[in-house]
Order: C-alpha cells, then sequence, then structure tokens
C-alpha cells in the first residue's frame, strides 16, 4: 500500500516525473528524504556520486569509442585489415589516420581514387566513409557508408588507434 500514492502520481504527472527514475526511481528518492527529514547527508552523497558518475564518464568514452569502433570495423573487415601490407579486396588500413591518399604500393587503386589526391585526416575520412561513391565518384569501394556519426567517429578512432 505503501507505494500506491506514488505509483497513481507518477501515472497522473506522466512524462515529466519519468524523468526523475534515472538513475533511482523517484519513490526511492522520496523515501531517503523521508527517512531522513532535516539531515541533508544522504541526498547530498547521493548527488555527489551522480556528479561523480558525470566527471569520470569522458575518461571512459576513449575506451568505449575504441570497443565500438571495433565492432563497427567488422563492416570492414570482409574487404580490409589493420595489419600492416595485408591487402584485401581493399588497402590494409594500417596507418590510414594521416596517410596520404591512395598511397598504398602495389594496390591498384580505381583512376578516381589515384586523382583525388589529399591526405585522410579524420574530417577527410568522415566526409568518404558518410558516402563513399559520392565522395569519390567511380571508386571500387562497394560499400554504401555509414549514416551515423557516431559510428564514423567510433571507427575512424579505431582506425587511428592501428599506427607505429
Ligand atoms: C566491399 C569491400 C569494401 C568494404 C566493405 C569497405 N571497403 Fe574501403 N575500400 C575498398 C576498396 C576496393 C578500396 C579502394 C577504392 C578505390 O581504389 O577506389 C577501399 C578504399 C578505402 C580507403 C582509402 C584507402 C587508401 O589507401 O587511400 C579507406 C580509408 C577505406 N576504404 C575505409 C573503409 C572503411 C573504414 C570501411 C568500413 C566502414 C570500408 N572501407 C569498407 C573496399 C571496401
Amino acid at each position: 500500500m505503501a507505494f500506491l500514492p506514488s505509483s497513481s502520481r507518477r501515472t497522473l504527472s506522466g512524462s515529466t516525473d519519468r524523468k526523475c527514475n534515472w538513475p533511482w526511481p523517484g519513490s526511492f528518492l522520496a523515501s531517503v528524504q523521508r527517512s531522513t527529514s532535516g539531515e541533508e547527508i544522504p541526498v547530498s552523497a547521493i548527488r555527489a556520486l551522480s556528479l561523480a558518475a558525470i566527471l569520470f564518464a569522458p575518461g571512459l568514452a576513449l575506451a568505449d569509442d575504441l570497443e565500438a569502433g571495433e565492432k563497427v570495423f567488422k563492416k570492414c573487415m570482409s574487404c580490409h585489415s589493420v595489419a600492416e601490407g595485408e591487402n584485401k579486396v581493399g588497402p590494409s588500413l594500417f596507418g590510414v589516420v594521416g596517410r596520404p591518399v591512395a598511397s598504398i604500393e602495389g594496390f591498384k587503386y580505381s583512376d578516381a581514387m589515384k586523382a583525388k589526391g589529399g591526405t585522410w585526416t579524420e574530417a577527410e575520412l568522415d566526409h568518404y566513409l558518410l558516402n563513399p561513391k559520392a565522395a569519390v565518384p567511380g571508386t571500387h569501394m562497394s560499400f554504401m557508408g555509414l549514416k551515423k556519426p557516431e559510428d564514423r567517429a567510433a571507427v575512424i578512432a579505431f582506425l587511428a588507434s592501428h599506427h607505429h
């Protein structure tokens, strides 16, 4: 019976209340506040914990990105390897971030890729991987592209981690 009022309150107040349920259910927070009325410590301790979670998140983001990038790279693996000198249908992508375009000796690039010029900066890769056929018309890379910016960022971070 004790939580009945709070659950009906949740139904009545709709979506704004639902936001407050993460990561601690509002009813739980409310009960902490009630049981310690007059005493601020538990609630501020919870606030401090949430703040710590927010502050530590960026440190974890890099590792997360690499892991996510490795997953995205599965889409490239039928044609590419990140091992140095290992060309498949596509050229080895070892050290590709910062590498001149179409510069793997002995790989048969399309005329379009040879004519592109420039360097694979992160920005160039981001543009190319969004839609390879549009970015380099005539490319031999038959890949529809990565529509999600976070997928492109993750796979580029993964590629950037494979260099000398
Ligand atoms: C179906 C095979 C295939 C898939 C899948 C594929 N590629 Fe390619 N890729 C190629 C080929 C072939 C080329 C050479 C293109 C050319 O010469 O026009 C290439 C070229 C490239 C280049 C230019 C390399 C250089 O030396 O200039 C990059 C960068 C690249 N691919 C990244 C990727 C990434 C990242 C993925 C996955 C998200 C991917 N490719 C998926 C076949 C593929």
